[in-house]
């Protein structure tokens, strides 16, 4: 009797040996096309998947759960999983993966990149440039401000708050950090919440997105910040009331800000954020360079690969499944 090969189910193509890898060990099949699967098109590709590998576009709930009963495990192409329902798996004893670690440099080199963008408003200069703007050198043509000297509050210290530290170290920034779980670091001051907000001159986003950081800036973080404040977030969008912020930069409330992320992906062309010359937003490329996308995909595949094997996650969001009974 031929040995039945697992069937993995993969919603992009993927760069680097990921997808060869997988294909090594069973049958693979890949949503072909540049927008991601519609909920139906998942549950009727992968109804008889043993693995299903996710990109942060698509969700995965009950529904479509329901829709794919095989599943052994759901592997994450992202270090955040705010788009898996992850009690839900918990609840059917998936176990589902991410993949920390391999993005920290290069999504902390990106918010500084913002940082850097934002405070000495290197888009709108180049704008002014190409709109004719450029007429004689001026001594209050653009001017941003300072980053030497200057105050980083970071609020999320995780892996890659702390990859942003570094860099401020070396751009001789304070830094002033707020999380739950405080660790000592040195060149780090802890503070709370408010403080963060009132004494920072950038303030850069760095949590995972839960109900306890949606619209965590919100309009009265806003009103705390300093006029000359910047806001970077590369975390994710819902954790920025978007509204407030586009209020708080249109009435100079706050200095500017550079977004990796948007609470609506693709941001609407009419958003009024895109109007604003004080506002950088980029589409969501904080792990996007060659290397650090194709170790991403590996590490699902890792993730994909254990769990046929009957082994756990290297890298399991919910590791609860493999505890007790059942
Ligand atoms: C990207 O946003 C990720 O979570 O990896
Ligand atoms: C990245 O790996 C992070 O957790 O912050």
């Amino acid at each position: 009797m031929p040995e039945t090969r697992p069937f993995v189910y993969v919603t992009r193509r993927l760069p680097g040996d990921a997808l060869e890898r997988l294909a090594a060990a069973a049958d693979v099949g890949v949503w072909p096309e540049r927008l991601p699967p519609p909920p139906e098109a998942i549950v009727h590709h992968a109804a008889e998947a043993d693995a299903l590998v996710t990109m942060l576009t698509d969700r995965v709930d009950r529904a479509l759960l329901d829709g794919c009963p095989r599943l052994r495990v759901v592997a994450n192409v992202a270090v955040g999983y705010d788009n898996l329902d992850v009690g839900e798996l918990t609840r059917r004893r998936i176990p589902a993966g991410n993949t920390p670690g391999v993005l920290t440099e290069t999504t902390a080199e990106l918010a500084f990149a913002l940082i850097l963008a934002a405070s000495r408003r290197l888009l709108e200069a180049e704008r002014a440039i190409r709109r004719g703007q450029w007429v004689t050198w001026e001594p209050e043509f653009l001017l941003g401000h300072d980053l030497a000297g200057a105050t980083l509050g970071i609020v999320g210290f995780g892996k890659i708050g702390a990859a942003l530290a570094r860099r401020a170290h070396a751009f001789d920034m304070r830094v002033l950090a707020w999380t739950r779980h405080p660790k000592d670091v040195a060149g780090v001051e802890w503070v709370g919440f408010e403080d963060l907000l009132r004494r920072s001159d950038v303030v850069s986003v760095h949590c995972a997105l839960t109900a306890e950081t949606r619209a965590l800036i919100d309009q009265r973080a806003l009103e705390l910040m300093k006029p000359t404040a910047v806001l970077v977030n590369t975390a994710r969008g819902p954790i920025v009331d978007q509204a407030a912020l586009a209020g708080a930069l249109r009435r100079r409330r706050i200095f500017a800000a550079g977004l990796d992320v948007t609470e609506e992906e693709p941001i609407p062309l009419d958003d009024p954020l895109l109007s604003l010359d004080n506002c950088i937003v980029l589409p969501h490329i904080g792990s996007a360079t060659v290397a650090t996308r194709a170790k991403m995909a590996g590490l699902a595949a890792d993730n994909a690969l254990a769990a046929l094997r009957g082994e756990r996650l290297p890298h399991c969001v919910n590791p609860e499944v493999y505890d007790a009974g059942g």
